[in-house]
C-alpha cells in the first residue's frame, strides 16, 4: 500500500520504516530540509536500536524515501500519517500548530480520498479540530474531496521502538467510519498475525487511551518513589517492599521501581497536558498533579542526599556521574534527572565528571563546553580525582561494576545508586559507602 508520513521524528521515522519493512511503499515528508539531505545521504538523526541498519536496508529497496515536497507526499498515499511534534505550550498544553499545518497542506493538494491518520500524542478533541481545519481549507478552495481522520495512537517505548512497533501489544484504531477501519485493519495486518490485537473504538476513546496509558505508568513510577521517602523515613527498604506488593498480580512487577524521577518526551509532557486538558473543562486532576509534584521533587533527591553526606560542602567538589539520557538505550536527555542534579551541582560550585554509553553528543549539545563539565570516554575515566560516584540512569553496563577499581580511583568511597540497580553489599565490601533511594545507606 502507499503510505505517507508527515514529520521524520523519532515516532514519523520508526512508523515509515516499519511500514516499509513489511513492504508498503512508504514516502516520509518533513519540512526541515537538512534532515532530509541527512537521510537521503544515508544519515539517522536519531539514536535508536536498529534503526539506521532497517532505514538503510528500505531505502535500497526502494521502498522507503524522504522528501519536503508535502504535495508529492498527498499525492502518494492513501495513508497520510501525521507524526509532526506536539511540544507543550507555556501552560504545559500540547501545542498543535504542526499538527493543524500539516493537515492544511493535506487539504490543499488533496484531490481524491485520503485517510488523515494522527500518530502524534493529541489532546482528546484533535482529530475533530483537524477534520475542521481540513473542511475550511476546502470550503477557501472550493472543492470537497472525501476524507476520514482515524486516531491511531502511538505506545513505543525509546529504545525498543522497532520491537514495540513490529510485535505491539495493543493498535488502537479510532474511527467512526467501518470502511476507514478495514482498510487501517489491512494495513496493520502484518502486525497482527497470531491473535488480533486490533481494538477498534471511537475516535475521543482512543485519544484519551493513550494520555491514560501513559498517565497510568507515570502513576505508578511516583507512587513507588512517595513509599520510597516514607521506606526511608519509616527505616523500611523500598526494595523488598516493592518484591512484596509486586508478588500481587493485580499490582505487578513492572513499572514499580523507584528511583531519581522520571524523565523523556512523553510522562512529563503528556501527564501535565492531561491535566490541563482536564482544568480547561472545569476538572480539577488532583492525582495527575500529585504524580507530577512528586517527580519533580524525586529530581532533586539525589542531589539532597549529596548535599547532605557533604554537610552542605559542595563548591569545589567533584562528582563523577554515570548515565545522562533519561532511561538507557537512547541518547535523548530531554527532562532527564541527570540534568537537574548536574544543574543543580554546578549551581553550589561543584564541578562534573560524566559518561554516559550515547548520549555524550547530546549533552555536548545541550551544555557547550563548560569548565564545571568534563565528559569523559569510559566509565573508569570518571571516577579520576571525583569526590563520589553517582549512578543516574540505569544502563546495564553500570550493574556490576569493579568495587574495587571504584574504590581506589575515587577520593572519597561513596556511590549515590539512583537506580538502586547496584549491589550494596559488594560495594560495602569493597569498602564503599552505599547510599541508594529508599532505604538506609550501607556503611
Ligand atoms: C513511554 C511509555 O512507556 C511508552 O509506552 C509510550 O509509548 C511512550 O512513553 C510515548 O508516549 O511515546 P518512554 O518515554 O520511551 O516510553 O520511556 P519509559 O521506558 O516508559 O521510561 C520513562 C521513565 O520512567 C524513564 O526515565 C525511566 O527511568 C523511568 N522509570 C520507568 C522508573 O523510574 N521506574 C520504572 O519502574 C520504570
Amino acid at each position: 500500500m502507499d503510505v505517507t508520513i508527515f514529520g521524520t521524528g523519532y515516532v514519523g521515522l520508526v512508523t515509515g520504516v516499519c511500514l516499509a519493512e513489511v513492504g508498503n511503499n512508504v514516502l516520509c515528508i518533513d519540512i526541515d530540509p537538512h534532515k532530509i539531505d541527512l537521510l537521503n545521504s544515508g544519515g539517522v538523526p536519531i539514536y535508536e536500536p536498529g534503526l539506521d541498519e532497517m532505514i538503510q536496508s528500505n531505502r535500497t529497496a526502494g521502498r522507503l524515501r524522504f522528501s519536503t515536497d508535502a504535495k508529492a507526499g498527498v499525492e502518494h498515499g492513501l495513508f497520510q500519517f501525521i507524526a509532526v511534534g506536539t511540544p507543550p505550550d507555556e501552560d504545559g498544553s500540547a501545542d498543535l500548530q504542526y499538527v493543524l499545518a500539516v493537515a492544511r497542506a493535506i487539504a490543499e493538494h488533496m484531490t481524491e480520498y485520503r485517510i488523515l491518520v494522527n500518530k502524534s500524542t493529541v489532546p482528546v478533541g484533535t482529530a475533530d479540530r483537524v477534520a475542521d481545519t481540513v473542511r475550511e481549507v476546502q470550503a477557501r478552495l472550493g472543492r470537497t474531496v472525501e476524507f476520514d481522520v482515524v486516531s491511531n495512537p502511538e505506545f513505543l517505548k525509546e529504545g525498543a521502538a522497532i520491537e514495540d512497533f513490529m510485535r505491539p501489544d495493543r493498535i488502537i484504531v479510532g474511527t467512526d467510519n467501518p470502511r476507514t477501519a478495514e482498510l487501517l485493519r489491512a494495513l496493520y495486518a502484518p502486525f497482527n498475525r497470531s491473535h488480533d490485537r486490533l481494538m477498534l473504538m471511537d475516535v475521543r476513546s482512543a485519544e484519551l487511551t493513550k494520555y491514560a496509558a501513559n498517565a497510568m505508568l507515570a502513576t505508578k513510577i511516583s507512587f513507588m518513589n512517595e513509599l520510597s521517602n516514607i521506606a526511608e523515613a519509616v527505616g523500611a527498604d523500598i526494595e523488598k517492599v516493592r518484591v512484596g506488593i509486586g508478588s500481587d498480580p493485580r499490582i505487578g512487577y513492572q513499572f514499580i521501581y523507584p528511583g531519581c524521577g522520571y524523565g523523556g518526551s512523553c510522562f512529563p509532557k503528556d501527564v501535565r497536558a492531561l491535566e490541563r486538558t482536564a482544568r480547561g473543562l472545569g476538572y480539577e486532576a488532583e492525582l495527575l498533579r500529585a504524580v507530577e509534584a512528586v517527580n519533580f521533587r524525586q529530581k532533586t533527591v539525589l542531589f539532597r542526599k549529596l548535599n547532605d553526606y557533604f554537610g552542605g560542602e559542595l563548591g569545589g567538589k567533584t562528582i563523577a556521574i554515570w548515565g545522562l539520557s533519561f532511561k538507557p538505550n537512547t541518547d535523548d536527555m530531554r527532562e532527564a534527572s541527570s540534568r537537574v542534579l548536574m544543574e543543580a551541582l554546578w549551581e553550589a560550585g561543584a564541578r562534573v565528571r560524566a559518561y554516559d554509553p550515547v548520549a555524550m553528543d547530546e549533552a555536548r549539545r545541550i551544555y557547550g563546553e563548560r569548565p564545571d563539565l568534563i565528559l569523559v570516554n569510559d566509565a573508569l575515566s570518571a571516577l579520576d580525582g571525583a569526590d563520589a560516584l553517582v549512578v543516574v540512569t540505569e544502563w546495564s553496563q553500570f550493574r556490576s561494576p569493579n568495587f574495587n577499581a571504584i574504590r581506589s580511583r575515587l577520593r572519597i568511597p561513596v556511590i549515590f545508586d539512583g537506580r538502586n540497580i547496584l549491589d550494596g553489599s559488594l560495594a560495602r565490601a569493597a569498602g564503599l559507602t552505599y547510599v541508594s533511594i529508599g532505604r538506609a545507606p550501607l556503611k
